[in-house]
């Protein structure tokens, strides 16, 4: 059984349950037919204040095809939070109704405001800048799926790693885990902060060197973990069309890459990936989005304490 009750951040998770819905998730990965009906007659309900495609899909998609059902909203002018009804209010009506809750916000720290008024479990699908902590749970079943291990490993992050809020919460689970260095790769202006390099990396002794040019590193990587530059993050525009193409991973640049590379993205991407990488076997990202779907049953099933979780 799971420690935590809500899950808010990738703070909140011990390796002990990190691991136990890792593990949770690789069962279900292997045969879902076995889980077809470990939610039936339990609810999930979306609250999406923000655009996603991924991860409102794979929640429900998780929920479906774990016999339970999903009630929820993916746009927020349909919800009377329009008419001035506060995030807390809105919640609370929501737990009276659904026995688990997903929710986007664009709002840093919206998530756990939100857990103060649920009457069921809350799990945060991305709060603003903040965290993501479900796209994390992603990121390590992919890793542990694909790589089969989460220690001795070069991992590379690529891209905008001061507003990436997946890195962020990918970083401070990976944090657990031995031996592996971090090549952190982005322009100046998008250089993971200077409170997260000390409160993380350095509190945690993990080995990281931080670069410019994906083209210097690319090849001594076990996975390259690519990341959109995030329009929506900038307030101004002209900053964002500067640095909107500062990498794109091509075949080229993967000439001499390990052949047992894994490229990563938690997607949408816009441009930094070209559409020619996506028939290498080394592009993952695809397969990535599926282990979405399994270990957001997974953690469906241990925060219900669903009998065969
Ligand atoms: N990875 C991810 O969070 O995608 P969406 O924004 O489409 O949900």
């Amino acid at each position: 059984m799971l420690k935590i009750k809500n899950l808010l951040s990738a703070d909140d998770l011990s390796k002990e349950d990190l691991l136990e819905i890792i593990e949770l998730g690789e069962r279900i990965m292997k045969s879902p037919e076995e889980f077809s009906h470990s939610c039936d007659g339990k609810l999930l309900g979306t609250l999406f204040f923000e655009p996603s495609t991924r991860t409102r899909l794979s929640f429900e998609s998780a929920m479906n095809r774990l016999g339970g059902r999903v009630v929820g909203f993916s746009d927020s002018k349909a919800s009377s939070s329009q008419k001035g009804e506060s995030l807390r209010d809105t919640v609370r009506t929501v737990s009276q109704y659904a026995d688990i809750i997903a929710m986007r916000h664009p709002q840093e720290g919206a998530a756990k405001l939100a857990s103060t008024t649920s009457d069921c479990p809350l799990i945060n699908a991305g709060d603003g800048g903040h965290q993501h902590p479900t796209q994390t749970l992603t990121d390590i079943l992919t890793i542990t799926s694909y790589k089969k291990r989460l220690t001795n490993l070069k991992i590379g992050i690529c891209g905008d790693l001061k507003y990436g809020r997946t890195v962020h919460s990918l970083l401070k689970v990976m944090s657990m885990f031995d031996g592996n260095e971090y090549v952190l790769i982005s322009p100046d202006e998008l250089k993971i902060p200077s409170y997260f390099k000390e409160q993380v990396l350095d509190a945690n002794n993990m080995p990281y060197t931080e670069c410019l040019n994906l083209e210097d590193v690319i090849d001594d990587l076990d996975i390259l973990y690519m990341t959109r530059i995030q329009k929506e993050r900038f307030f101004s525009l002209q900053k964002y069309i500067r640095l909107k193409d500062s990498y794109v991973l091509d075949p080229k640049k993967l000439e001499n890459a390990k052949k047992d590379l894994i490229i990563m993205h938690p997607l949408p991407r816009v441009t930094e990936i070209s559409t020619e990488v996506d028939s290498d076997p080394r592009a993952l990202y695809f397969k990535q989005v599926k282990c979405g779907m399994y270990v957001r049953m997974a953690l469906i099933m241990k925060l219900l304490e669903a009998n065969n979780a």
